[in-house]
């Protein structure tokens, strides 16, 4: 099969399509032909070691992914697909299922095939939806999923999410929006219109208003793009308030503090423990008409490398998807 591998850190050059064996189901693994997957900021940060988070991080992400070269070749986790053949054992999905679902850190999707356990994160596709559409649900849906659930979400609880128009942040409002909060969505001019199609009940436009200036306050702010921080949204938060983080090292240490020490909470975890459920609980939302998947570019396979370039420039609306083997609607 076609799939693209790296064999050394580095820019997205460094990625190239190779003729791979494919693989053969285990008793319990479903062996999905995909057909769409996405390129995420995870695959982008693997592939170049978090070069651009430090020394430290570089370190620990080569001891997770290979200390001289990556152990795992193929990247991409989210994809969308058909069910091509199954394990012996395997009793949920059938040869011919739609799929999608992610990979999390075991990779593997920036392929024609992989093999995925029956019991992991993948169910049936959404009724309606496109392949493509498909595989751009789970990067930040799972995401922002794990970090609403961390501030405990409720309903009229006041939030204000910062990159709302990224992966995360795309995901975060309508889930936010589902979760009955009130939501203020910050973002660029050119996504305000995306905002309020999503749901936001307002919209701040950070080129020209500094939400920490304007004297609101709210019970959860989350940085759904890492570029802001808890030093500067504490006067923005009620008291109790929760700061929810994305993204940094130091971010990590806080919540450690803010769990003993002050009123006003950070909250981070990683690595975030996605489950088949918080798929299913997607697929529910899709199929009753609240989520849906924001798409800014699809390239075929063979230009990843051009759709890594995009994603590094930290400007993508929502996901970028690849569409494999001409298939990705
Ligand atoms: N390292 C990992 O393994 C990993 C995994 C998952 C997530 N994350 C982290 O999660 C965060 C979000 O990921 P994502 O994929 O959702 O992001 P993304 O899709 O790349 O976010 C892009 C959006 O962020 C907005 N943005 C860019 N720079 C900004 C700035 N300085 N201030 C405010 N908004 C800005 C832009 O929209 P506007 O034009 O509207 O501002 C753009 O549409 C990142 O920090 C990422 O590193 C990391």
């Amino acid at each position: 099969m076609r799939a693209v591998v790296y064999d050394r850190y580095g820019p997205p050059d460094v990625l190239r399509l190779e003729d791979v064996a494919r693989p053969v189901p285990g008793e319990d693994e479903v062996l999905v032909k995909i057909h769409a997957a996405a390129v995420t900021r995870a695959d982008c940060a693997t592939r170049e070691a978090n070069r651009r988070s430090g020394l430290l991080v570089t370190l620990i992400s080569r001891l997770i992914s290979g200390i001289r070269r990556p152990r795992q070749r193929i990247l991409g986790s989210e994809l969308a697909g058909e069910v091509e053949a199954v394990g012996a054992a395997v009793r949920g999905f059938a040869v011919g299922d739609h799929v999608f679902g992610s990979t999390g850190f075991r990779f593997g999707a920036h392929a024609e095939f992989i093999c995925i356990r029956e019991k992991a994160r993948i169910a049936h596709k959404p009724a309606g939806m496109s392949f493509e559409e498909a595989a751009a649900v789970c990067d930040g849906g799972l995401n922002a999923l794990w970090c609403l659930r961390l501030a405990d979400l409720g309903k009229g609880q006041k939030i204000l999410i910062y990159g709302a128009s990224g992966a995360i942040g795309t995901a975060g409002v309508q889930l936010a929006k589902y979760f009955d909060a009130d939501l203020t969505a910050v973002c660029s001019t050119k996504n305000l219109e995306l905002m309020r199609s999503l749901g936001a009940d307002r919209v701040i436009d950070y080129t020209q208003e500094d939400f920490t200036k304007n004297g609101q306050t709210y019970d959860v702010i989350f940085d759904a793009v890492g570029k802001h921080s808890f030093r500067r949204c504490k006067g923005s938060l009620k008291p109790r308030g929760k700061y929810l983080a994305t993204d940094g090292l130091w971010n990590l240490i806080l919540a450690l503090w803010t769990s003993r020490f002050g009123d006003k909470k950070v909250m981070f975890s990683i690595p975030p423990r996605y489950t088949q459920q918080d798929v299913l609980f997607l697929k529910e939302l899709i199929e009753a008409g609240k989520y849906r998947a924001v798409i800014d570019r699809s390239y075929p396979l063979q230009d990843v490398v051009e759709a890594a370039r995009y994603v590094e420039t930290e400007q993508k609306t929502g996901n970028v998807v690849l569409t494999v083997g001409g298939q990705g609607t």
